[in-house]
């Protein structure tokens, strides 16, 4: 805390809705502590090319219900060069930023424990993705709205499906994690879901055609996490198609609509939360730690932690899954 009176604030990777209300409960809560705040547009593409605006309480209304960021949001290349990192600091410097507060997901939050280590400079993260896949938070920020979206899109699939009698599978987000397509399929009363994290394990589709999924159904939906590993849901209907063509086979992929749309309430307060402890965090003094929601308390988790891709799913909630689909 000694020596910041600057905290600058970004947003960067892949769009989560909630961003906005965590870009607010930062700004706020830093300048109720008497801080001034800056926002930095376009990830660390904008810390390189000095895209940079002071921010005062109004610059952030009126945005809490948006999805999407304000800040706009950026893959950043550059950033993960040192030459780059070099830049960005230099800008920091001359803008007389003491400390950021980055809200993103994995690599995101890699850039920001590689950039606070390089110079020594005070970063608190915010787990924003639709992904879910960080460390020591039960939630990221945006996932539970990108859940609503599924469980919304896959009821009206299953209107077209149950009067076509067809065999439908969804692709949903999540990259390397399957929180998405299994809570989805329980949020929307799927059949299955088909999900990275036991696709080496055990053959998913195997196991579903052996136990005669459909046996007291006209229709059926699975939720198929996009993944090299699980080949997405083309992968799996093509298959289906070979092996059982007595199949009336769809495909949908939801593809970045699960990205927009106004947070819900759980995204709203998960990002409010986590965004004003951002600020008691720094006045702590901690730094390269992600600010999480651990059993409705706030956890400071370091970066190394968060990162990590061993966030473990539920395997309870597979058969869960199993058993409500007979
Ligand atoms: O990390 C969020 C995410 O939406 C993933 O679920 C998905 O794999 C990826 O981003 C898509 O990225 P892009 O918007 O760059 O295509």
């Amino acid at each position: 805390m000694e020596g910041i009176k600057t905290i600058g604030i970004l947003t960067s990777g892949g769009d989560a809705p909630g961003m906005n209300a965590a870009v607010r409960a930062v700004t706020r809560t830093a300048i109720y502590a008497g801080f001034k705040v800056k926002g930095i547009y376009r990830g660390y593409r904008g810390l390189i090319t000095d895209e940079i605006v002071e921010f005062k309480t109004q610059n952030v209304s009126n945005i809490i219900q948006m999805g999407g960021t304000i800040l706009k949001t950026a893959r950043c290349k550059e950033f993960e060069t040192p030459e780059g990192r070099q830049l960005a600091h230099d800008v920091i410097k001359r803008e007389g930023i003491d400390a950021m507060v980055v809200i993103g997901g994995d690599g995101s939050l890699t850039g920001a424990r590689v950039f606070a280590n390089e110079f020594n400079f005070p970063i608190i993260g915010l787990p924003g993705t639709i992904d879910n896949d960080l460390y020591g938070t039960d939630r990221t920020i945006g996932y539970d709205t990108a859940l609503n979206t599924i469980m919304q899109c896959v009821d009206k699939i299953r209107d077209t499906a149950t009067s076509h009698e067809r065999l439908f599978f969804i692709e949903v987000m999540g990259r390397d994690a399957g929180f998405l397509a299994l809570n989805g399929a329980i949020a929307s009363g799927a059949e299955a879901a088909i999900i990275p994290e036991i696709s080496t394990e055990v053959d998913q589709l195997g196991e579903l055609i052996k136990n005669g999924f459909r046996k007291s159904k006209n229709s059926s939906i699975v939720l198929v996490a996009e993944s090299p590993v699980t080949g997405g849901a083309m992968a799996q209907a093509e298959r289906v198609k070979k092996e059982y063509p007595q199949y009336d086979v769809r495909v949908t992929i939801l593809g970045h609509l699960q990205r927009g749309g106004s947070p819900t309430a759980i995204d709203r307060i998960l990002a409010s939360r986590t965004g004003a402890a951002a600020i008691d965090a720094l006045l702590e003094d901690q730094r390269n730690v992600m600010i999480g929601v651990v059993n409705d308390e706030i956890v400071y988790v370091p970066f190394s932690k968060a990162i990590k891709k061993e966030k473990p799913i539920n395997r309870t909630l597979l058969e869960t899954l199993r058993r409500l689909s007979i």
